[in-house]
């Protein structure tokens, strides 16, 4: 069964996206979320899909779920549900999901990990947000600071955290052997 992982930025505040945009320009978070997900699966919902600058995001089987029927993404797969999603991904050894929050309110019940990054700055005209997490539930497994700087306007955090017992994930997504 392939893993699933979560990854997102966040906000001190979960802020993770104001009028279907990003909050901020933090590249190395960029490179983070490029190193960790390419020639694996990302599975995403259809406003996230809609609001990548250059459409499907490359060396990657792009997964996007809607219920509109008969939706068409280029260069992606659309589902119509997350059992499909990730039946579709079965093969993988990893599966991303990357947003927003609808798809990660969904995903946070059944991942077996998370790469979050967390921008440290208050959102105050943010309208998404990143689902509350019980931490309990998680072990962190990295932690990297890093100060702002001229291509950072915020300090941010590097976590990876793995969840403590498979038992605590939902049955209901798990996808088929
Ligand atoms: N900071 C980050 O790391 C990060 C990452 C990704 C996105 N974002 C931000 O998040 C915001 C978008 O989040 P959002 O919650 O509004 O939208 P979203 O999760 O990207 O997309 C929601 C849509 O996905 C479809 N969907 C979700 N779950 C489904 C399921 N189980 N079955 C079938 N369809 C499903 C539905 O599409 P239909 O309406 O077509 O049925 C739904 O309206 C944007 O501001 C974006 O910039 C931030």
């Amino acid at each position: 069964m392939s893993t699933i992982s979560i990854i997102a930025a966040l906000g001190d505040d979960n802020a993770i996206g104001k009028q279907q945009q990003m909050l901020w320009h933090m590249p190395f978070d960029m490179k983070r979320f490029k190193d960790l997900t390419t020639g694996h699966a990302v599975i995403m919902g259809r406003k996230t899909f809609e609001s990548l600058p250059n459409g499907a995001l490359p060396n990657r089987k792009n997964v996007v779920l809607t219920t509109l029927p008969e939706a068409v993404f280029l260069d992606s797969f659309a589902c119509e549900s997350m059992h499909d999603a990730l039946n579709l991904c079965e093969k993988e050894d990893e599966v991303f999901m990357i947003g927003g929050a609808m798809v990660y309110q969904q995903a946070l019940k059944m991942a077996d990990k998370m790469y979050l990054t967390r921008v440290h700055h208050t959102f105050e005209d943010a309208d998404t947000y990143f689902p509350e997490i019980d931490f309990t539930l998680w072990d962190e497994v990295e932690h990297r600071d890093f100060p702002a700087d001229e291509k950072h306007p915020y300090a941010y955090t590097f976590h990876t955290y793995v969840r403590k017992d498979p038992a605590t994930k939902a049955p209901v997504y798990q996808h088929k052997n």
